[in-house]
């Protein structure tokens, strides 16, 4: 009777193993969420794909160099570039002179085509089902259902750099749908 274990004990041992189990949770479920600012902030910028950017092509397939391009691409400019998973992304210039903070993926969100961008209507025109998007990527009229997707465009050494954008569409307000 001496070597068995109490009865009254398992329910005391299973209680415990539920404990740690839960302060495991609870310990591991917020650190799981500092790993992903924290590996953001260690991410050295301009390394190519690290920390999920990428330096913008041109149409040669050279890197896009911010004040070369702004010498050659005046206000209201939207050309393509090479972006993220390599996506046909239209580098944008303000009004300003500057470039956007922004790139608009090309790709149509009702099938797939690439759309031009219509500098007399100031729309993005898609030539396939007649889809429209307005000057900064927004759905203005179908079949598409949806905005073209939003890329960071940093500057980072001199270059041009798409970063995901994963925050709010500042068109829309809404959460973005690609990300
Ligand atoms: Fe653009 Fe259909 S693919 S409208």
């Amino acid at each position: 009777q001496a070597t068995s274990i109490p009865a009254d004990r398992v329910p005391d041992m299973g209680k415990r193993k539920l404990m740690n189990l839960l302060l495991l949770g609870a310990i591991s479920l917020p650190s799981a969420g500092m790993l992903i600012p924290y590996a953001t902030f260690f991410a050295p910028p301009g390394t190519g794909s690290a920390g999920g950017g990428i330096v913008a092509k041109d149409a040669l397939g050279n890197d896009v160099i911010a004040d070369e391009w702004l010498k050659t691409h005046g206000p209201g400019d939207r050309t393509l570039t090479q972006g993220l998973k390599g996506d046909p992304t239209y580098l944008v210039v303000e009004n300003d002179k500057t470039l956007a903070t922004y790139g608009i993926n090309a790709v149509c969100t009702h099938l797939g085509c690439v759309v031009p961008w219509n500098a007399a209507e100031n729309k993005f025109i898609c030539p396939c089902h007649g889809s429209q998007y307005n000057n900064q990527g927004r759905v203005v009229r179908g079949p598409a259902p949806l905005s073209l997707a939003l890329a960071h465009a940093d500057i980072d050494d001199g270059k041009v750099l798409f970063v995901p954008w994963v925050e709010t569409d500042f068109r829309t307000g809404e959460d973005p749908w690609w990300a």
